[in-house]
């Protein structure tokens, strides 16, 4: 099974880069394929911890192949500012173990202000982004407007492509933000200078991944967001600008379809959301306060507190679905502990009865009532926990509970944030 994709199937922040970080000691390439540095993956390794957004979570192995390829939105000071981070602990970065597609959007200065603006601008309607400029570039992705990293290398490209873009967008800036116009010698000097730091990791990554794969080398393609903030199956508007499970990799790596041997889910034991949109099972009560605060849900990118509530098998077992899943992971489990009764949405009341099927049209999230369900908690400590059976029962009870809700098997559990706390069930080697 050489090939594996490992995506979130919530709404984020499911514990993605501790897991992709896990499973690239069996990997040679790590992958990304989509969403920018609105993504914060936490890696936490004997003690230390390592929070990513642009570089793939495979970067703490050495001798193995990180791809930011053409699908993700790169911002190229962000990415700097990561990998020099990476670099002053010790971990060494450099063509080799990190490459850049040639092909992939680059987020500018207007991107992100465009962003910020935008928020502004739709007032109660708001999606709450990162601010990063994901919407903004993925729109002038999609309007033949953006530039590549290609286009940013190439200097007479680069200035008649900045200068159009420009044109346009400081009409925005001054006219409709009434924010001030960017100088187009500034940006293209800034940029220009940045690109040439990065020139050293770009290629045809999607060549260099196919050969890989047709070597028999194995990949590990790394989600970003999850799938219900994907732009098409998830809350929309409240969603992100791509497609975030195994739908994205083909266009988003240039990886074909029919090569993907294995999809995995993630979810938490329970749920959470940064920013706004419908979250059928969010318990906005001292409930989700306390799965908070024991889970530290605050984002990783933005520091915001996340809304928290309880597992919504409905939601997840969409996302699921709409992947062809194999199987999934459950994480956070321990955060659980204590917790003397343990709930979960498992169908949604709506207009005319009950469904377990999640709306055919997004906008009806907001309308429906879970109708949860309990299982008793458990009380002892499992960060420690490693077998199985060596889980207390009513953890087990659970566990089996959501898998039958959900209906595709759990192949792995977390109980805790370090790249050791995992109790394997049954995971395909690959
Ligand atoms: P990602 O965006 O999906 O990579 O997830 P984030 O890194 O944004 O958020 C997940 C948070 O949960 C991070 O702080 C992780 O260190 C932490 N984490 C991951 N797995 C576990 C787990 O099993 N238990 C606990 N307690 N924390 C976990
Ligand atoms: P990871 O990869 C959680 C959310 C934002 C906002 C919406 C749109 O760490 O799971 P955007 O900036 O993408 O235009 O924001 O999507 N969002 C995330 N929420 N985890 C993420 O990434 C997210 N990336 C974006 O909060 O609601
Ligand atoms: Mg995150």
């Amino acid at each position: 099974m050489p090939s594996l994709s490992v995506f979130g199937a919530q709404w984020g922040d499911e514990g993605k880069g501790k897991l992709i970080d896990l499973l690239a000691q069996d990997a040679d390439y790590v992958v990304r394929y989509q969403g920018g540095a609105n993504a914060g993956h936490t890696v936490v390794v004997g003690g230390q911890k390592y929070v990513l957004h642009l570089v793939p979570s495979g970067i703490l192995h050495p001798a193995k192949v990180n791809v930011i390829g053409n699908g993700v939105a790169v911002d190229p000071i962000k990415l700097l500012e990561e990998i020099e981070g990476l670099r002053a602990r010790g971990i060494v970065v450099d063509g080799k173990n990190l490459r850049l597609s040639a092909g992939a959007h680059v987020i500018f200065e207007h991107h992100r202000l465009i962003d910020q603006c935008a928020e502004r601008w739709r007032g109660e309607g708001r999606i709450g982004t990162t601010g990063r400029g994901i919407g903004p570039c993925y729109a002038d992705k999609a309007a033949r407007t953006g530039l590549r990293v290609c286009d940013l290398l190439d200097p007479s490209t680069r200035r008649a492509r900045l200068r159009a873009a420009l044109a346009e967008k400081n009409e925005l800036l001054l006219q409709v933000h009434k924010e001030k116009a960017l100088d187009l010698e500034g940006q293209l000097d800034q940029y220009t200078a940045l690109a040439e730091r990065l020139r050293p990791l770009v290629g045809d990554t999607g060549k260099e991944v196919r050969a890989a794969y047709r070597a028999g080398k194995r990949i590990l393609f790394e989600g970003a967001q999850g799938a219900l903030l994907d732009i098409d199956a998830g809350t929309y508007p409240f969603v992100t600008s791509s497609n975030t499970g195994p739908d994205g990799i083909a266009a988003g790596a240039s990886f074909p379809p029919r090569q993907l041997d294995q999809i995995l889910g993630i979810a938490k034991a329970y749920c959470t959301r940064v920013g706004e949109g419908p979250f059928p099972s969010e318990q906005k009560n001292a409930i989700g306060d306390k799965i908070r605060e024991a889970g530290h849900e605050y984002g990783a990118t933005t520091g915001r507190p996340r809304r928290c509530g309880w597992f919504d098998a409905v939601a997840v077992r969409y996302a699921l679905d709409i992947a062809g899943a194999d199987g999934w992971i459950v994480t956070n489990l321990d955060v659980l502990t204590g917790f003397p009764e343990i709930r979960a949405a498992v169908r949604y009341r709506v207009a005319g009865g009950e469904t377990r099927d999640w709306p055919a049209e997004a906008s009806s999230v907001e309308r429906v009532e879970p109708v949860l369900t309990s299982r008793p908690g458990w009380t002892e400590d499992i960060t420690g926990v490693r077998r199985y059976e060596d889980l207390p029962a009513a953890a087990r009870a659970y566990v089996e509970w959501l898998e039958m809700e959900v209906g595709t098997p759990i192949r792995m559990l977390s109980v805790g944030p370090d790249r050791s706390q995992v109790i394997a069930r049954g995971l395909k080697p690959w």
